[in-house]
């Protein structure tokens, strides 16, 4: 089987995460149901992304580069915003609260240049430094983790 690029396969992730986001924002109002199982695979999507990133990929990236203060941290640093926007929209979306409008906003936000900046600056860096076997392990890495703490 070949390797994704880094780049295609963290912008597919994104996107896939956009659209369960949308259709829980497209649906609250008319099926709440539909639209809390949207909201779970999505918050469950964008935290298993975000371990892929901060356990993997970054620390992957920082030691290969050297440079351990720069981009990722950045990005660590709006990943806790991002986690901290999607608590307070689940703590809502638990007690079938619709009114999660604001949280939603500023969830999207963040979420939305945060990506373009990993897909424009980050990731392409660290496709460059990533050779094809250190491709493999990276993706090996995250099949593990996903089994480690997903699969139950
Ligand atoms: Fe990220
Ligand atoms: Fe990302």
């Amino acid at each position: 089987m070949s390797v994704p690029t880094i780049p295609s396969f963290f912008e597919k992730d994104h996107r896939r995460l956009d659209a369960l986001f949308e259709n829980f924002q497209n649906l609250k109002q008319q099926d709440f149901s539909e639209a809390q199982s949207f909201f779970k695979e999505f918050k469950q999507g964008l935290e298993k992304h975000i371990l892929w990133e901060e356990e993997i990929l970054f620390p992957f990236f920082e030691k290969k580069s050297g440079i351990s203060s720069g981009p990722t941290e950045v990005m660590k640093q709006e990943h806790s915003a991002i986690l901290k926007a999607l608590q307070a929209i689940h703590q809502k979306v638990a007690q079938r609260d619709l009114q999660t409008g604001a949280e939603e906003k500023e969830l999207f936000e963040i979420l939305m240049k945060h990506n373009l900046k990993e897909e424009n600056v980050l990731y392409p860096m660290i496709e460059t430094e990533a050779s094809p076997m250190e491709k493999k392990e990276i993706f090996k890495a995250m099949d593990e983790i996903h089994e480690k703490r997903y699969s139950g």
